[in-house]
This record gives C-alpha cells, structure tokens and sequence, in this order.
C-alpha cells in the first residue's frame, strides 16, 4: 500500500526530529497498538528505544510470553519485562470507581515507566500507541454533548505531572490502518489480527473492586472463551471477544450441591473502528457449549450469560 509506505516514511521523518538524540521508553500492552508504534520508533531512533512491559496482574492467560516472546525472540528488540503484581494489586484494593481504577492504573504505569527511565540515565520521551478513536473519545462522544466517557488512553487516563514528553505516531489512525501499517512492517499476522486489549486490562473487566482472585478466574473463564472461538474458526470474524466477571454471586447446583458463585458475562462485538459496535450472534450452540465448559471447568463461576448490548448506547468495555 503505497500511501502506508509514505506514512511510514513521513512518520519515521518527524519522529527524528521530534525525538533528536534523547531516549524513548515505550510501555507495550500486548496489543497491536503500542506493538507497531514500537516497531515504527524503532526503526526511526534504534536502540534510543527502551520497550517495557509491565505485568500488573492484569493480562490475559499467556500474554507476557507472548509479547516477550515477538520482541526479543522475532524483532530482537531489547525489552524490559516489569514484574509489578503486587504493586496494582495493593493499589487496586479498595477501588471501585472505574475512573479511579484507570487513574490509578495509568499514575502506576507512568511510575514503573519513570522509574525504569532513571535505570537507563534518564529518557526524555513517552511513547505510546493512542489512536485517533482514543483521542476523540476522550475528549467528547460522537455527537454528543463534550463529556468524558471513559478517559481512553493506553495507559488508562495520564497523571497530570509527567516529566516525560509523549510521542505518539499513530495519533492520526483507525484500527484497520493501525494494521496496515503493523503488516507494512512485517508485523506477523496473529499479531496484526489480534483483538483490542486495554491498557487497564482485565481491571475494567471485573465491576467492583479487582483482587488477584477475581483476575485468576476472569483470567481462566476468558482463555476458555477465546479458545473455543478460535477453535470454531470465528475469531477474524469478530472485533473483540472477552468475558467480564460480575461482583455478584447467584445460586446453583451442583451435582447434589449448593453453589453460590460469580456471574460471568462474555462478550463478543463486531465493529469497524470501536465507534460503534454490535453483538455478534454466535451459531445456535455455541454459547451454551462455551457455558458450560466455563462452569466445568472454572472454580468460582456457575453462571454464564450473554451481551447483547450495542454500542451505543452501551460501551465495548463494561467500564
Ligand atoms: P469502549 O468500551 O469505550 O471501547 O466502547 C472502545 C475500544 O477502546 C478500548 N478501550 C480502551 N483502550 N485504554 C485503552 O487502551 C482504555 O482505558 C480503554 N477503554 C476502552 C476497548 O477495549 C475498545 O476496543
């Protein structure tokens, strides 16, 4: 694609002035987002970029060794690997309010980021993956009055004291161009097709407050979902697929048994660029299987229900 070639080389221009000689540090999610505006920065200033990834109990089954894995294993980018559990989780006790868990979560990722600037002698810049939805969304709602839905940003809602300066090179994109851009770099594939993840992670997927309790059981319940959808080939067909684990317990049988367990919610939306979306519709008995392995196989969970909220007037996320 000739025009993504000469985004890629503009964009490539304009970080170099930008950045000079001053050092980058990148905070990867996992997702395609901050994955392509790493490689694009990378192939402008090299090793002036330092990528970190930070593992705050919040990501999906197998994410850090996948990430691990595509950047010091396929594009040997060096890559910092945070382990910061304890960290968001002793700081997401309590919280409920989902701005306050994405201001929380956002202040955390800007500190593990500064403090691991200090190791390398300092960086000057922030490099993040925010995309042109990210931005509008953030600052008013399609049409409507100029309130903040969400504070969208891939960290979650930026602390307002940041010593380092953003660089932000897919400010100007929609998720599909987000692709073409990540394929123009040889990003492989499974990556380019991946699902949006937020940058808050499963901590916007469980209402109420997060503990590491809660985040193994989503953790488990939404690996199962995304298994079965892989397995019954659906997964390109949908935007994002997830499960959100519900505060709340009900009352079910099992075997000769009393239960009062979570509720999980799975959701799955078909969408062009996350502006609007609507529930997919699964073949017949598709749901019910995936239910019930979920149940099965999960402890702590004896009911499953299903999304079909559209967006909007509902919102992708639960949070
Ligand atoms: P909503 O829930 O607002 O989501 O309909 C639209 C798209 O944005 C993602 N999303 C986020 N991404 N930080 C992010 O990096 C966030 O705080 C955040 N909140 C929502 C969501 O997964 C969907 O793809």
């Amino acid at each position: 694609d000739w025009t993504m070639a000469e985004f890629r080389a503009a964009k490539i221009a304009e970080i170099r002035e930008q950045v000079g000689t001053s050092k980058v540090i990148c905070g990867l999610s996992g997702g395609v987002d901050s994955s392509v505006a790493a490689l694009l920065i990378h192939e402008a200033i090299g090793d002036q970029l330092t990528c970190v990834f930070v593992d705050g109990g919040i990501l999906r089954a197998g994410e850090a060794e996948q990430v691990v894995g595509l950047f010091r294993g396929y594009y040997n980018i060096p890559l910092v690997h945070v382990q910061a559990q304890d960290l968001f989780m002793d700081g997401l006790a309590g919280v409920t309010d989902p701005e306050a868990k994405r201001k929380f979560i956002g202040k955390t990722f800007i500190d593990v980021f500064e403090a691991e600037a200090k190791k390398i002698g300092g960086a000057d810049f922030l490099a993040q993956g925010t995309l042109y939805p990210d931005v509008i969304e953030s600052v008013s709602f399609t049409g409507g009055p100029s309130v903040t839905i969400k504070s969208h940003h891939n960290v979650g809602g930026l602390p307002e004291r940041m010593n380092m300066k953003l660089v932000e090179p897919l400010r100007e994109l929609f998720k599909d161009e987000v692709r073409v851009l990540g394929r123009e770099l040889g990003l492989p594939d499974v990556f380019v097709g991946r699902h949006p993840f937020p940058g808050p992670g499963l901590a916007i997927r469980i209402p109420g407050e997060v503990t590491r309790e809660r985040c193994d059981i989503l953790r488990k319940a939404d690996a199962i979902y995304l298994e079965e959808i892989r397995a019954a080939g659906l997964y390109d067909a949908i935007w994002q697929a997830f499960a959100v684990l519900l505060p709340v317990r009900t009352v079910g049988v099992m075997g000769d048994a009393r239960t009062y367990d979570y509720v999980l919610a799975l959701r799955a939306v078909t969408s062009v660029d996350g502006m609007t979306a609507q529930a997919f519709s699964f073949p017949g008995d598709f749901l019910p299987r995936v239910a019930t392995r979920i149940i099965n196989e999960v402890k702590g969970v004896n009911r499953v229900t299903y999304d079909y909220t559209s967006k909007p007037p509902g919102t992708i996320e639960w949070e």
